[in-house]
């Protein structure tokens, strides 16, 4: 059984959490799949329940930079961005610390380590109590669609994992960006909710991870991910009689079902109801007899990079 903790509960989350045990808990971007990061233990727990290849490492998650800065090597680039980004949906790749007790499995074995202070308040109480790392990825079976709220999470994974504590929808609902920042410049390795935009305005250039879908640049950018059981047909203009549709603005006409992900064309919207309409269109298009999605072209600026990413991923052959 897998109790479902409530924000009031912090210390019987701190206490499965110190046992080894697992606990999934929302951040602002998604719900992660917590455990101690320096017991390898704990770790190898986390890859078993996602059925997670063990080559892709797993963010260290903080309740504050200066916390985060023990365990990583941090430079000036990392202060800036950490000072205007965190709490929130950023990760720092940078090299660990000399001393760092992050397990290896928890970093795949790598010479580097990410690091991220999560903006949601419940996420931020039960990170301060446990006081060190908490590895989590985010709380989905390995390649299936990443989870907003508990009850994703509990469909998923309920009955292999100890707790999930339920602090309610996520409100920015595509993962963090992913910057290396370890090498003599700044990599973005996943467009993610602080846009590419920002992050330039903040410290000008940033080059994107070379790489294809073969030899991934980051562990975690394998081209088929955030996969639904449908597959994805992505820029659709018009919707086939067994497709379902994910919408953003004026819905194609013919679609049976039909999931908005913004009335208005808002991207902050349509990231926050990304993850959640693939779900939904996923489980109820079977019963209707529809075999596809298609989705409708979203533009690839601002949040919308990281919206047409995770959509890529969904279509890429598997
Ligand atoms: O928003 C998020 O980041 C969520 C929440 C729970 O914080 N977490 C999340 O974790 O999305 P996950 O494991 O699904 O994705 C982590 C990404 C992967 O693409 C992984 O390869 C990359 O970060 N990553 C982690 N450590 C890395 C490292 N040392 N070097 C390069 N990439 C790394
Ligand atoms: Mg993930």
């Amino acid at each position: 059984m897998t109790e479902r903790l409530t924000p009031d509960e912090i210390g019987r989350a701190v206490e499965l959490l110190r046992a080894g045990e697992l606990v999934a808990f929302g951040t602002e971007t998604v719900y992660g799949l917590g455990a101690d990061a320096c017991d390898g233990a704990a770790v190898a727990a986390i890859y078993a329940a996602k059925g997670r290849p063990s080559f892709n490492p797993l963010i260290c998650h903080f309740a504050d930079a200066e916390t985060a800065f023990r365990y990583v090597k941090a430079n000036k680039l990392a202060e800036k961005l950490a000072a205007k980004f965190w709490p929130g949906p950023l990760t720092l790749v940078l090299p660990r610390a000399e001393t760092c007790p992050v397990s290896q499995l928890a970093g795949a074995g790598l010479p580097t380590l990410a690091v991220r202070v999560p903006a949601q308040p419940a996420a931020l109480r039960l990170l301060a109590a446990f006081g060190g790392p908490v590895a989590a990825p985010s709380a989905n079976r390995s390649g299936r669609i990443s989870p907003t709220s508990a009850a994703h999470v509990l469909a998923e994974l309920g009955g292999r994992i100890a707790a999930v504590l339920d602090s309610g929808a996520c409100t920015v609902g595509v993962e963090s960006t992913v910057l290396d920042l370890s090498g003599e410049t700044p990599v973005l390795l996943r467009p993610g909710g602080v846009t590419l935009e920002a992050l330039q305005a903040e410290i000008g250039p940033v080059a994107h991870a070379a790489g294809d879908a073969a030899a991934p640049a980051s562990p975690g950018m394998l081209a088929s991910h955030y996969a639904p059981g449908l597959p994805v047909r992505l820029n659709a203009t018009e919707a086939a009689a067994d497709e379902a549709l994910l919408a953003f603005g004026p819905p194609l006409p013919g679609a049976r079902l039909c999931f908005q992900l913004s009335a208005t064309q808002n991207l902050n919207e349509a990231a926050a109801r990304l993850f959640e309409g693939l779900h939904e269109l996923d489980a109820r298009a079977p019963a209707l007899g529809l075999k596809r999605i298609a989705a409708q072209p979203i533009p690839a600026a601002g949040l919308g990079l990281a919206i047409n990413d995770r959509l890529a991923r969904a279509a890429a052959p598997r």
